[in-house]
C-alpha cells in the first residue's frame, strides 16, 4: 500500500481490510451536476479538457474540494481508446458520443490499430499532475472502458438502447466480434499498465452495457476478454475494481476475473452479492442514483439502511450503482457524502 496517502480508506477497502468506516466516492463524481464544472465545460470541448492535463487536473480535484470524497476519479472518458485506435470521436451536446466511421466491414476491423498507446500519453501526464496536486490527500482510481462496452460504441457508432448492430454482429460474425474485441483487449492491457506506471492508485474496468447481453453471451464475449485483461495488468498493490450494470446477475462470472472489488448496481442485495463472492472478495455500491433527487431524509434513510445492512463487513466501499445525472442537485450530492461520513459504527 502507498504509504504516502493520507487517507487510503478505499485502498483498505478495495483489499478487505478493516476501516473506520467505508470510503465514498460516486461514478460521475466529476461532471455536470456541478456549476464548476460548467464554468470550465463552457471553455472548452469535452475531448480538449481530457486532453489538457492541467484541465482534466482542475476537474478531477472538484469532488475533493468540493465534496470532500474519500477518492479521485481521472477526468476522462471510456472512449479514449476507441478513439486512439481510430475512431473519429466526438460528443455532442444533448446526442452523446458519435463515432463518424462506425465498425461494418472487414476492413474497418483490420483498419482498428493497437499500437496506439503514444496517442494516449496526455492521459499520462494528466495522472501526474492530478497526484502533484493531490499530494496524497486522497487515492487516484484510474480507468478504462471493457472490450464489450467499447465495441458497442465502434459498431453502432454512438450510444444505443438495443444493441442491434451489435448482438447482430455478435450472432451473425461472432470471428469478426472477436477478432475487434481481442484488439481492444490488448489495448486496454497496455493502457491500465501506463496508467499503473504513471501513478494510479486504484482502476476500474468499466463495462457498463454487459447487461444487455445473455448469461452465455456475457461469458463468451464480455467475461472472456475482462479476465485477460485483469490477468494481465502489473497490479503490484493497485486494487482493480469491477464494474458493469448486471452485476446482480453476472457477479459470480466477474468474480472468475480475480478483481479485488466488485461494483454492483442497485438491483441486487449488497450483503447477499457479497456473502455470494470469494472470501476477500470486495463490493462497491450499490445505491440508486434516483434516490438524490430525493427529499433529504429519504436520502438519509435510504443510505442508512444500505449501511446497517453492511454493518460489520470489511471490503464495501460506498457509491451509486450507476453514475449520477447531470440534474441531480449539487446539495443533495453533498447531503449524501455528509450522512456517509456522519455515519457512526
Ligand atoms: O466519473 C467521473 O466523474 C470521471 C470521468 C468519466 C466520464 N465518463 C466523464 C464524462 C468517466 C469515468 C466516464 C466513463 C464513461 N463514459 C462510461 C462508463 C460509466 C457509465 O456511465 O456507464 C461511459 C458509458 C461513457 C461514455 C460516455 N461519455 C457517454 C455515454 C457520454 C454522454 C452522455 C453521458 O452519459 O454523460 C459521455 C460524455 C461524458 N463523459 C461527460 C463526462 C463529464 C459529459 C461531457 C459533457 O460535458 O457534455
Amino acid at each position: 500500500m502507498d504509504k504516502n496517502l493520507k487517507n487510503d480508506l478505499l485502498i483498505r477497502a478495495a483489499l478487505s481490510q478493516p476501516t473506520e468506516r467505508p470510503p465514498v466516492w460516486m461514478m460521475r463524481q466529476a461532471g455536470r451536476f456541478m456549476k464548476e464544472y460548467w464554468e470550465i465545460k463552457n471553455k472548452y470541448s469535452f475531448l480538449e479538457m481530457c486532453k489538457t492535463p492541467k484541465i482534466a487536473a482542475d476537474v478531477t480535484m472538484l469532488p475533493i474540494d468540493l465534496l470532500g470524497v474519500d477518492a479521485a476519479i481521472l477526468f476522462s472518458d471510456i472512449l479514449v481508446t476507441a478513439e486512439a485506435m481510430g475512431g473519429d470521436l466526438s460528443f455532442e451536446q444533448g446526442v452523446g458520443p458519435r463515432f463518424a466511421n462506425p465498425i461494418r466491414t472487414a476492413q474497418d476491423v483490420e483498419n482498428l490499430n493497437v499500437d496506439c498507446l503514444d496517442k494516449l500519453q496526455y492521459v499520462a501526464d494528466a495522472i501526474k499532475v492530478i497526484q502533484g496536486r493531490l499530494d496524497g490527500k486522497v487515492p487516484l482510481i484510474g480507468f478504462a472502458g471493457a472490450p464489450f462496452t467499447i465495441l458497442s460504441y465502434l459498431v453502432e457508432g454512438g450510444s444505443s438502447k438495443d444493441f442491434k448492430l451489435t448482438k447482430t454482429l455478435l450472432n451473425n460474425q461472432p470471428e469478426m466480434a472477436h477478432t475487434i474485441l481481442q484488439k481492444i483487449a490488448d489495448v486496454t492491457v497496455d493502457y491500465l499498465n501506463m496508467q499503473i506506471e504513471a501513478g494510479v492508485n486504484a482502476l476500474q474496468l468499466f463495462d457498463s452495457w454487459a447487461l444487455a447481453l445473455s448469461w452465455n453471451d456475457y461469458q463468451e464475449f464480455s467475461h472472456r476478454y475482462n479476465k485477460y485483461i485483469l490477468s494481465k495488468l502489473n497490479r503490484k498493490d493497485v486494487p482493480v475494481i469491477s464494474f458493469c450494470k448486471g452485476s446482480s446477475v453476472f457477479a459470480p462470472i466477474m468474480a472468475d476475473a480475480q478483481p479485488d472489488v466488485v461494483s454492483v448496481d442497485w438491483n441486487a442485495d449488497l450483503l447477499n452479492i457479497k456473502k455470494s463472492l470469494p472470501a476477500g472478495m470486495a463490493v462497491q455500491g450499490n445505491l440508486d442514483p434516483f434516490v438524490l433527487y430525493a427529499d433529504k431524509p429519504v436520502i438519509k434513510k435510504k443510505i442508512i439502511d444500505l449501511f446497517e445492512r453492511m454493518r460489520g463487513e470489511n471490503g464495501f466501499i460506498f457509491n451509486l450503482g450507476h453514475g449520477i445525472m447531470p440534474d441531480i442537485p449539487f446539495d443533495n450530492v453533498k447531503y449524501a457524502v455528509e450522512v456517509i461520513k456522519d455515519f457512526k459504527y
